[in-house]
């Protein structure tokens, strides 16, 4: 008789097979290899298709569905790992020894308890105010309590920023006919010649990821504890991130399913390439601004429903459809106003997104736990189907992570709004790890714009404007 845990393993491996037999025809990527900057790349709007930097800390592949973190694919992580080591794996490029691994865990344990944290934000209108939002100000707070950066001559030296105006670079022409323009840029030849290190120092900023790894995941759950007028608990040394997040949450002690499966959620977020708010977090980071203000970033971008706020939005929009016979018309009326199905599609997957393919059958497991919301599972799986089959397959559009990890929080009781700062509490670690990685061999953000206005307009005073 086969245990739940094993089953669990079971169902990851199979949805590896299934992706492996899916994308068989679709090539595999060259061996990866350093670049040589310059590099010239076709740009569209939003920075489509720029390659801002290298990266070892993880890799998407679209056409094959895969998503690699330090060189392990993720189906492998989600089989065997844990978000602890996956955190370890991530920040410090290889997989920790057991007793690395003990260490790590104990330093998380100890940078958990953030109580200082908690009170000070119960001084403000935390009631009022979104999880992401007490997240971000969190964040914040979190910095006071740790570093004490604002001290004038404390402050990084922002040696490393290198700055390009447009007026010093030639005005670039978009080719004709073309929708997307060509742009080339020069990356600095400048940087071969290499400075010593100052500004950013690894090793506290290795320290002020922990710090953030650990509190983030605490915050959410207090304040989403004080929105249910509940009060904060403080975590248990007898349980794992994931265990205690849960605990910290509902203040029950999950049972083995509900943990591995809050684990696995939490491997599946912790890296996604160069997504809005990783590169949010990296653009900040590379002012030299601290690592807890450029977290404070990443936690903006990521709200928004385009990205990590369409989990709240694909449970919207299953209650809203309430039963299977409703999903089509649903979908009709919304494609008539021209919508889009939350959780559904992704910039880089053409094919299905490796960790809704983990997480949908992971939902499907946990109904056993909840059969409450098996209509709600029934209305997902069938709205599934019905945009796979009218557009989905056509257009390459197949569920995303967002698509079945809403349902997963639910099963596990929490409320909605904690769905995207779970997808934060997560992603901390991919944020953090690719700062540290970035912060190596810095360079300030700073694309162009192209100026499409006029120019030689006359200033006409307030008084003489009709
Ligand atoms: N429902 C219906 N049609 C869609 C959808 C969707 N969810 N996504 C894309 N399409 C269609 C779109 O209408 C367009 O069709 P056409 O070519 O006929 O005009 C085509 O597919 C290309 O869409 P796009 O908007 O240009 O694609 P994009 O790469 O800019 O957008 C996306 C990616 C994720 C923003 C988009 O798919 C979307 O808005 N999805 C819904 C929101 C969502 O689930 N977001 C979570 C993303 S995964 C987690 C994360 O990374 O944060």
């Amino acid at each position: 008789m086969k245990t739940d845990i094993e089953t669990i393993q079971r169902l990851v491996l199979e949805a590896a097979e299934t992706a492996r037999k899916e994308t068989a025809s679709e090539p595999e990527p060259e061996k990866s290899r350093k670049a040589k900057w310059p590099l010239t790349c076709t740009v569209g709007p939003g920075l489509e298709g720029a390659i801002a930097c290298e990266s070892k800390v993880g890799y998407v592949n679209g056409a094959k569905g895969w998503l690699v973190y330090r060189g392990y694919n993720i189906f492998e992580l989600c089989a065997y790992s844990s978000f602890e080591e996956v955190s370890f794996l991530l920040l410090h490029g290889k997989m920790p020894k057991a007793v690395e691994l003990d260490l790590f865990k104990r330093k998380l344990f100890n940078y958990a308890r953030i109580n200082k944290v908690i009170m000070q934000l119960m001084g403000f209108p935390i009631d009022q105010m979104s999880v992401m939002g007490a997240l971000r100000l969190g964040a914040n707070l979190m910095r006071s309590q740790y570093r004490n950066l604002d001290k004038a001559n404390a402050r990084p030296a922002p040696f490393d920023a290198i700055s390009a105006d447009e007026d010093s670079i030639a005005m670039e022409t978009l080719p004709s006919g073309s929708e997307r323009a060509t742009f080339e840029f020069r990356s600095s030849v400048r940087r071969a010649a290499a400075k010593p290190k100052r500004g950013f120092d690894k090793a506290s900023g290795l320290e002020d990821s922990c710090h953030l790894i650990a509190g983030i995941s605490c915050i959410a759950a207090a304040v989403s504890r004080i929105h249910n007028g509940l009060l904060p608990l403080e975590p248990r040394p007898d349980l794992s991130f994931a265990g205690n997040l849960i605990y910290l949450i509902t203040g029950r002690q999950p049972t083995p399913v509900q943990e591995r499966v809050m684990d696995i959620a939490l491997i599946l977020h912790a890296d996604h390439g160069m997504n809005a708010s990783t590169f949010a977090t990296m653009v900040v980071a590379s002012t030299l601004a601290d690592i807890y203000f450029s977290v404070g970033a990443g936690i903006a971008a990521l709200s928004g429903p385009l990205h990590g706020g369409a989990n709240e939005e694909v449970l919207r929009s299953l209650r809203e459809i309430g039963s299977v016979e409703k999903v089509k018309p649903w979908i009709e009326r919304k494609l008539a106003e021209k919508g889009k199905v939350s959780g559904f599609g992704h910039r880089v997957y053409k094919a299905y997104d490796p960790r809704a393919r983990i997480l949908g059958p992971l939902a499907g497991l946990l109904i056993k736990e909840k059969p409450e919301l098996k209509p709600l599972y029934a209305v997902a799986q069938k709205l599934e189907e019905t945009v796979l089959n009218t557009f989905g397959k056509e257009k390459k559009i197949f569920p995303n992570v967002d698509f079945y990890s809403g349902l997963i929080y639910s099963f596990l009781g929490f409320d909605d709004e904690l769905f995207t700062p779970m997808f934060a509490a997560s992603r901390v670690a991919g944020w953090t790890a690719r700062v540290l990685e970035y912060m190596e061999n810095n360079r300030i953000f700073r694309p162009r714009g192209l100026y499409i206005g006029e120019f030689n307009k006359r200033y006409v005073p307030l008084k003489l404007r009709a």
